[in-house]
């Protein structure tokens, strides 16, 4: 794309700390090449100190953005400062998608849709049990268990080495979600069709614990949410003993989709190139 496209058409952002890591640039910058757009997304690295007024100078609209991508450590307090966060950001209390209209900052939060359009394309059908389980309890967690809850699971079932996260997301979440400390797991699988990591497990340093997934259903599907390596420890496992696997990756591309849409004005699609374009940048 030449310069001058660049420098005319909407200015979007991902702003997190640190936030030079984030392949959001290159997602995007994908998609304004595909389409043909004018327009630009740049990583825009903001401390915690100065997250409010990067906002206050959004709103001023002395910046010039239409909105952007907000990441680790700025998701609580992206949700707090804009004027209208939405119901799904509402329930998480963090959000990671903002836009502009009228002077008034909109945010939302797209982790959920992006785990579930990563498999409804990967693994359609992967929402027909009644009992899915969440390994881990931290922020990313959360989003999923509101997408799958929105999606008709029956039972959530949230295990996790601290229990008392897990707890506290029980008592968030409702009724549908229960919560199990980690000695629990083996018998929580019996009947669960979606099994979901959202934890580190085996990519600290440590040698990945041995799962035994056979109490999960027939036909089951596991899913992590961590995509690098691609194939992850426990989805590695999975595989070995016959389930299907989706990796993460998915997730990282689909949860940018509606954020491109309201800044540029177009639709992108999920596409293989891009994915070979982040699978070339690991
Ligand atoms: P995120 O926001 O990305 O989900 P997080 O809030 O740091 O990250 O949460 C990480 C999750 O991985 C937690 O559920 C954590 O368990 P604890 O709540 O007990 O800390 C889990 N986790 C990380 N390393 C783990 C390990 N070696 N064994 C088991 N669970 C682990």
């Amino acid at each position: 794309m030449d310069d001058s496209r660049e420098t005319q058409g909407p200015k979007a952002f991902v702003t997190g700390y640190p936030v030079k890591h984030s392949r959001s640039p290159l997602i995007h910058g994908y998609w304004l090449r595909q389409l043909d757009l004018a327009g630009s997304y740049r990583a825009h690295e903001v401390s915690v100190e100065e997250f409010a007024s990067f906002i206050a100078s959004l709103k001023d609209d002395t910046s010039g953005f239409v909105g952007g991508n907000v990441t680790i450590p700025h998701k609580e307090a992206a949700f707090k400062l804009a004027d209208r966060p939405d119901a799904l950001s509402e329930e998480l209390g963090a959000s990671n998608t903002l836009w502009l209209q009228d002077g008034v900052l909109h945010a939302t939060n797209t982790d959920g849709r992006g785990f579930t359009a990563n498999l409804d394309e990967r693994h359609p059908g992967w929402d027909r049990g009644d009992r899915a389980l969440i390994l881990g309890a931290g922020g990313a967690s959360r989003a999923i268990i509101q997408a799958v809850r929105d999606r008709g699971f029956k039972e959530i079932h949230v295990v996790n080495r601290t229990v008392e996260r897990a707890q506290e997301l029980a008592d968030r979440f409702g009724e549908r979600v229960h919560a199990h400390p980690m000695a629990a797991l083996g018998e929580v699988m019996q009947g669960v069709g979606l099994f979901i990591n959202t934890t580190s497990l085996g990519m600290d340093g440590e040698a990945a614990p041995w799962i035994d997934f056979s109490p999960l259903v027939q036909g089951a599907v596991v899913t992590d949410i961590v995509y690098v390596p691609l194939k992850t420890p426990l989805l590695a496992q999975a595989e070995e003993q016959g389930f299907a696997i989706v990796d993460g990756l998915g997730m990282l591309l689909h949860q940018a989709v509606p954020g491109f849409e309201k800044w540029f004005g177009r639709r992108p699609v999920v596409d293989e190139t891009l994915r070979a374009l982040i699978i070339a940048d690991m």
